[in-house]
């Protein structure tokens, strides 16, 4: 496409910001899931959205074919696995930079290349630590020497947890030892290059580990008691973690470096304090906050720069660190929105644009069969329950979950939904030794829902099977009901 071309539609994209409300504002879009959207479908929802910016944890060619001509500013990402390759050589950086981004450095605005997505993460075991930096160092390298260093900046996504505050105090915040000089060059190689530090912030999680977490703090809502620091005031918990960070860089003698927040949202399901509620609750006032136009107490000038996590549902994150993993999205796996969502701050009510044209599968479901199950023994049913959760998602059946209420009868029904829905409803997947049966009436029940997947067409189905680990605790579940 031509260069003339590219800059009308960038200066048409500003305009749409402007008349859009927050122009910083970037979601994250992964794909960990069964069930994708086709990204032509994904593009659109973005743009029906007003969303201008998008962060993705790979650098899937197909992605950034439909980003094209969008104006759509991108963060793409080389995933951790790939870290220990491309320290090793700068030729194996040079590699992936021909191979990822030249074909479509033209036509998509790609402004970042995270290297890893948060490396030093405490249950990494320091896996990753080693090569971080050397990979950051060549990927950099070999952006600059295909003459795109000015235009792309790499980066490292690390989660908040590379610092800490050893008081509730901002001030006291400092990078986690066993990391701190690595930060430091970190630090530093980004100043130099002018790329940005970019933090994931988890208000949630702030909850999740700790049930004195003070809720308003989690929530923007004043009425909590505020933490005074210095001559600043802390009323949430964006706020108090960000200017943390802030008080780390000054720690190791840096003041002006660019931050942007890689990762920040509220999950719907999986636990009790991951509900429709409070994700609304929470971007109400992350949204509110974002359209005071004023950074943090300690940088009020400089506006924050925000990816909410995530765009979509994945059912195939790892729940290892909790159930809630797998329902990010603002939208479910479909692109149907769940609450409303101003992203102007202006606090409309106003439900986010649906996906259009998603064609599903069939108004097909699959169920317990009572008048076998009725007959058979418990342990029996129990046994196919754990078939259909090791191999299929009951992460809305947990406590606290939209689903954790059905009878005992309909928990294994949902289970059962779920294996058949994820294989495309093919017939032999409702079967459990003969216990299902397939019905065409809505099997949800009341604000359980029991989904339908959309169809990915033939011969781009995913052939999938992932772990066990939660089958036994399903299984104790259901016996404690
Ligand atoms: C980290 O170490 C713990 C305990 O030694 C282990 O259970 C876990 O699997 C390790 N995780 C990774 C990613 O290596
Ligand atoms: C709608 O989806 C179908 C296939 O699912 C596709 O062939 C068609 O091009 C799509 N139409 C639009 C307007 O995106
Ligand atoms: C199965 O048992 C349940 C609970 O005892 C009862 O409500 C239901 O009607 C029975 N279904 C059949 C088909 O017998
Ligand atoms: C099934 O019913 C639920 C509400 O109970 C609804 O949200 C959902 O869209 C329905 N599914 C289909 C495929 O009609």
């Amino acid at each position: 496409m031509a260069r003339a071309a590219l800059v009308l539609c960038y200066c048409w994209s500003m305009l749409v910001v402007l008349a859009n409300g927050y122009p910083d504002l970037g979601v994250n879009w992964g794909n960990l899931a069964t069930h994708l959207l086709p990204p032509k479908t994904v593009v659109q929802l973005l743009k029906d959205n007003g969303i201008r910016k998008v962060k993705i944890f790979d650098s899937d060619p197909k992605t950034l074919l439909a980003l094209e001509g969008t104006g759509i500013e991108v963060m793409v990402a080389i995933p951790n696995l790939l870290l220990e390759n491309m320290a090793d050589s700068p030729v194996n950086a040079e590699d992936w930079v021909s191979e990822n981004l030249l074909d479509f450095v033209d036509k998509v605005k790609i402004r970042h290349v995270a290297v890893g997505n948060e490396p030093f993460l405490k249950t990494y075991n320091g896996s990753f630590v080693k090569h971080t930096f050397p990979a950051l160092r060549n990927v950099q390298k070999a952006l600059d020497k295909a003459n795109l260093g000015k235009q792309i900046k790499a980066t490292v996504p690390l989660n908040a947890d590379v610092y800490y505050s050893s008081s509730s105090k901002p001030s006291d915040g400092q990078f986690r030892p066993d990391v701190k000089d690595l930060m430091i060059q970190i630090v530093k190689f980004l100043k130099e290059n002018g790329s940005p530090f970019v933090v994931n912030i988890y208000p949630f999680l702030s909850l999740y580990e700790n049930d004195n977490f003070p809720i308003e703090f989690a929530f923007f809502e004043d009425g909590g008691k505020p933490v005074d620091d210095k001559s600043y005031h802390y009323t949430n918990v964006l706020d108090a973690n960000y200017d943390t960070l802030l008080w780390s860089l000054k720690k190791i003698g840096v003041d002006d470096m660019k931050v942007i927040i890689g990762e920040i949202g509220w999950p719907t399901d999986g636990n009790k304090h991951a509900t429709i509620e409070n994700a609304h609750l929470f971007y109400n006032g992350l949204f509110k906050r974002l359209n005071d136009n004023k950074g943090s107490p300690l940088r009020s000038s400089a506006k924050f720069d925000v990816y909410l996590f995530g765009l979509l549902d994945e059912d195939q994150k790892s729940i290892e660190p909790g159930y809630f993993e797998r329902h990010w999205g603002i939208f479910h796996f479909d692109g149907k929105p769940k609450f409303p969502l101003d992203f102007t701050g202006k606090g409309q009510n106003k439900m986010p644009i649906a996906a259009k044209n998603v064609s599903y599968l069939e108004q097909k479901w699959c169920v317990v069969d009572t008048n076998i199950v009725n007959n058979t023994g418990s342990w029996t049913v129990q046994k196919q329950l754990e078939v259909a959760c090791r191999d299929g998602d009951c992460s809305s059946l947990t406590p606290g979950s939209s689903c954790s209420g059905l009878s005992s009868i309909s928990h294994v029904s949902y289970a059962f939904n779920m294996y058949y829905q994820m294989r495309n409803q093919k017939k032999s997947a409702c079967d459990f030794e003969g216990l299902a049966m397939i019905v065409d009436k809505n099997a949800s029940q009341g604000r359980c829902l029991f989904p339908i997947m959309i169809d990915v067409g033939a011969g781009k189905r995913l052939n999938f099977g992932f772990g066990g680990i939660i089958a036994t605790i399903f299984i104790m579940f259901f016996m404690l009901m």
